[in-house]
Parts: structure tokens; sequence; C-alpha cells
């Protein structure tokens, strides 16, 4: 269920955000998911098989975190997040530096991984600004993860996505992107 700052934060569809969690063991991790939005419900198809969903399954909980730096999405898709960009909290799960803004959810498995707010917090404001820069990376980063079932026309995909990056990104795009491609040996 969604509550009127979660209203604010989420629209209809899938809203791409790093979720943060911890272990049973209080070990934090990130990684990006796409938060779905269907009418008064809100929730995350999980794969099974990442640390999240592990985490999820563990301890009931997750943190949404909005973030818009494409160099934060290409790394938790593929790398552990330095501590530095976790803000501990309180009794929850630590949210990410320079979020614009978070919601922690409890979160039950039930096929789908169900949310309801807990609490949320909006920290920032920006002018809105759609680049398909920025598409094209988080795009091609998904396409990045799912690579083992995709096969050559995902990385055809990805090489696709960066002739966008290079056109209508911004530095920080390009810079996500090139990492991207390091990462999955699609370097030139
Ligand atoms: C923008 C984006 C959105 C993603 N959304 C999901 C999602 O909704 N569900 C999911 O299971 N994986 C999703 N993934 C893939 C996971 O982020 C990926 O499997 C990641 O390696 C899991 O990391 P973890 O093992 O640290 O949890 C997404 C990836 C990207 C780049």
């Amino acid at each position: 269920m969604t509550d009127g700052m979660t209203d604010e934060i989420f629209e209809e569809g899938i809203t791409e955000t790093i979720v943060t969690t911890l272990s049973a063991a209080g070990v934090p991790n990130a990684a990006p998911m796409g938060v779905i939005k269907r009418g008064e419900s809100l929730f995350i198809r999980m794969y099974p098989g990442s640390r999240t969903y592990a985490n999820v399954k563990e301890t009931g909980h997750l943190v949404a975190n909005i973030v818009t730096d494409p160099v934060l999405f290409v790394t938790t898709a593929f790398e552990d997040l330095e501590n530095s960009y976790y803000l501990p909290q309180q009794d929850m799960p630590p949210v990410i530096k320079d979020a614009y803004a978070w919601a922690y959810f409890k979160a039950d498995v039930q096929g789908t991984v169900k949310l309801s707010t807990v609490c949320s917090k909006i920290l920032k404001t920006r002018v809105p600004r759609f680049s398909r820069g920025f598409a094209s990376v988080i795009d091609a980063t998904i396409t990045g993860t799912r690579l083992s079932i995709l096969g050559q026309p995902g990385k055809s995909r990805i090489l696709d996505d960066d002739i966008l990056v290079r056109k209508c990104g911004t530095p920080r795009d390009i810079e996500a992107m090139d990492r991207l491609k390091k990462l999955l040996g699609l370097s030139a």
C-alpha cells in the first residue's frame, strides 16, 4: 500500500531505484530494482538468486532510494558499493548518500515482493530533465545483468545504447557507459 509521501515518490508504472538492504548479520547491500506501482499497490518483481532477495527473505525490509547518478546504477548492478556511499540509519537499512528521496518498506515475498510503507523522505528536488542518454545507460545496465540469457542480441542492444549515450548523455552518463562496457568486456 502507498501513503501520501510515497505517492509523491512513485508513479504508476516502474520507477528504477537502488534498493538497500541489510543481511541478518547486518551487512549492507545495494542493487538496482524497479518499484512497480499499479493503482494502490507497490511491489518488486525480484528474481531469486540476488543478495537483495536473500536479504529481504531474511529481514523482511528494504529501502528504495531515488538517485540520478548513472554510475551508481552500473556499479551496484555488478559490484559491492563502497561503504562511503551508505548513510547509516537507526533500525533500518542505510540510505544512499545524495539520494533525492527514499522509502523504507516492509517487504513480503509472495511471488512478487509486496511493499508496505514504514516511512519515507523527500530530501531534494530538481528541475525535471528528460535525457535519452540517462535512459539508455539504465536500459543498457538492465540488459547487461541479463546477458547470460540474452546473448549476442543483448550485446548488440548495449552497443546501440552506447551510440545514444554518446549523442545525448552527460559526461557522467558516458563515464557510466564506459564502466559498464569494461565490466562486461565490451570495450573496443
Ligand atoms: C535499472 C535496473 C533495474 C533492475 N530491476 C530489477 C528488478 O526489478 N528485479 C530484479 O530481480 N533485478 C533487477 N535488476 C537486476 C539486479 O540489479 C541485478 O541482478 C543485481 O546484480 C542484483 O544485485 P545483488 O545480488 O547485490 O542484490 C535491475 C537492474 C537494473 C540495472
